[in-house]
This record gives structure tokens, sequence and C-alpha cells, in this order.
């Protein structure tokens, strides 16, 4: 006798090949039931062309017709809002006081980190006028999809990314949008964009604590916020800004990073503090948030960035973001 969990274990290896992603992990089996008639599965049809339905309609067939002793098959089709599908367990925001301190950097590598931990993890680029999340990791084909749903672009170790940067053929065609309608783009990667089954969903917030930040803090439900500093900013200025804003929204500050912390000096093998003395634990006070990382000036890194291949980067800091991360994480 075949049971359910046979057959869902089955489907699980099964992959829709323009999401590169498991039909169990975005969620489309929506039901499976066995009698005497054969199994029957619901699935469902978001973010499918009619072509696609047929096609996985016939590969959940074969699929499941390579279990001993099943002879019928029977599948049918149910519409259903990304919304219903989407199971997402928890969204963090990246944030900083102002611009250019490395967020998108940082989000890339909190986001790499926690996939390295075997997490299912996405990347919601929410700064609409300066994209930069698909560059960080190499990708630029434009996400695929229906009028049900629209499915991410995945990265090569297999992140599922969303930005304004894949829709818009000029990168610098959003900068002249208004304020309703960036609220309207962002709000639209969270809610029709079919994530599926995420532990993490780690969201670039815009730069600074004006609008932009503001729509995203209140339009999605944010469980925690990691802010990103230099050590040339202003500690006081900068943890007041982003603290306040964090707090208004009601949302629990995860931890800080320190960006561009020092610059280790091979010939010396010494670590150089250019942009002033390291600022990590006094941060981590005023923040009443753990320091969860800091980062050097890497120039592998900028490099890997700009080749679109942050996933490779393999240095000392991702492991350490990647303890952290567990840490602070599990206590949630
Ligand atoms: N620790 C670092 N080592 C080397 N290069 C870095 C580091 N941090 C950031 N950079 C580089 O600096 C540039 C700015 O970083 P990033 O885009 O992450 O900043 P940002 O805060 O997101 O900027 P914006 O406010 O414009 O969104 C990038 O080209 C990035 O590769
Ligand atoms: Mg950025």
């Amino acid at each position: 006798m075949t049971d359910k969990s046979l057959v869902k274990q089955k489907l699980e290896n099964l992959v829709l090949p323009n999401a590169k992603r498991s039909i169990t992990e975005l969620n489309l089996v929506r039901e499976i039931s066995i009698d005497d008639a054969g199994v029957n599965v619901t699935l469902a049809s978001t973010t499918m062309l009619p072509k696609l339905q047929d096609w996985l309609k016939k590969k959940v067939t074969e699929t499941i017709k390579e279990i001993n002793g099943v002879k019928e098959v029977n599948i049918k089709y149910c519409d259903c809002k990304t919304g219903e599908l989407n199971n997402i367990k928890q969204t963090l925001a990246v944030m900083s006081g102002k611009g250019g301190v490395g967020k998108s950097l940082v989000t890339g590598l909190v986001a790499v980190a926690l996939k390295k931990q075997g997490y299912q993890v996405g990347i919601l680029d929410a700064d609409i006028t300066g994209p930069s999340i698909p560059k960080m990791f190499g990708v630029n084909s434009p996400p695929s999809g229906s009028d049900t749903g629209i499915l991410p672009v995945v990265s090569e170790t297999g992140i599922p990314l969303m930005s304004i940067n894949l829709i818009l053929p000029d990168e610098g065609e959003a900068v002249i949008w208004r304020g309703p309608m960036i609220a309207n783009a962002i709000k639209q990667f969270h809610d029709d964009v079919l994530w599926g089954n995420l532990d993490y969903l780690v969201v670039d917030l815009p730069p600074g604590t004006a609008d932009a930040p503001l729509t995203v803090m209140q339009s999605f439900p944010i469980s925690g916020v990691i802010i990103v500093f230099t050590p040339q900013d202003l500690v006081d200025m900068i943890v007041k800004k982003a603290l306040n804003m964090a707090r208004k929204m009601d949302k629990k500050v995860l931890g800080v990073v320190e960006n561009m912390s020092y610059l280790y000096v091979p010939e010396l093998d010494k670590n150089i503090e250019i942009f002033g003395e390291s600022r990590g634990e006094t941060m981590s006070e005023a923040a009443k948030a753990p320091l969860l990382g800091q980062i050097p000036i890497d120039p592998e890194l900028a490099k890997l960035c700009d080749a679109g291949s942050i996933e490779e980067y393999d240095g000392e800091v991702v492991r350490n973001l990647s303890e952290k991360l567990k840490q602070e994480l599990s206590v949630q």
C-alpha cells in the first residue's frame, strides 16, 4: 500500500525548471490523497503558463508511477494566490543610517552565510532606486511567471532573488519613480512573488531612514533588523536614527555589523584601522544588540562582488557571521 508521505517524498526531487526549486519547496503540492482509483494530487497552477502546467502534470504522473504498485495517477490544478503558498519563517531587514556603508554587501554575506548552514534563504532587494543585489550574485535574466505570480531568479548556489534590476532593462529608470510607485513595487516583490518555503528572507533596505525604508518596515512582517555601519560613522547619530526607526516600528534589532573595520596588510601581518578606531563594541552597547561581525576592507571581496561571484567568498568573516547569526537566531 502506498502512503502519502512516500508520494510527497518522491515529489521533493521534482524541480520546476524555471524556478530551479522543487515543487514541494515552492509549496505547489496542495493535496495528496489515495483511494481505490489511485493517487490523487492537487497542484497549484500559480506562476505557470498552460504549457508548463501540462509538462508538470506529465512529470508528476511519471514520478508517482515509479512507486511500486501505483497504477492510476489523477492530477488536478487549483488556483492559489502567491500569499497562500509563501511560508517565510523569518524576514530580516538590513539597514544603515546612511548610504554607501556596505549594506548590500552585508545583505549578500548574511544570505550566503545562512545558505551555507543549510537554510532556505531568499533576498528581496527593496532598494528600488539603487539596486545592487543582482550584480553581486551575477544574475541578470528576467523573472518568469504568469499573471498569477512571479518567480524569483535563482542564484548559482540556489538563493532566489528579486530586484527591480531584473525587470527594468534600463538600470537608471526607476530613479525617477515617485514614492507611491516605489512602495507598490516593493509590496509586489513580497506579495506577488512565489517565494514558497523559506527559513529566511533577507531584505536589502534602501539607504537612510527616510520614507523608502519606512515603507518596507511597515509593509513586511520583519522579525529582526541588522544595522550596518563603518568606523567613520558617528555612533550617536547613526544608532539614534536607525534605532529610533526600528523601535518606532516595533522591530527587534538582531545585531550590528561593522563594515570596513580594518585592512589586513600581509607584508606587515597586521590589521590597520584605516577609517579610525573600531567602534564595534560601542555600537553594540548603544544598540543593546550583539556585534554580529566586523568585516575588513578586502579587495578580494570587492572583486568578487564586481564579478557577480559573492557566493564564492569564503573568508573567515562569513564563517564568523554564520556562527553569530546561528546563535542569535536560535534564541529568537
Ligand atoms: N568590506 C569591504 N571590502 C571591500 N569592498 C567593499 C566592502 N564593503 C563594501 N565594499 C564595496 O563598496 C561598494 C559599496 O558597497 P554596498 O553597495 O554594499 O553599499 P550600500 O550601503 O549598499 O550602498 P547604497 O547606500 O548605495 O545602497 C561596493 O562596490 C562594494 O563592493
Ligand atoms: Mg545598497
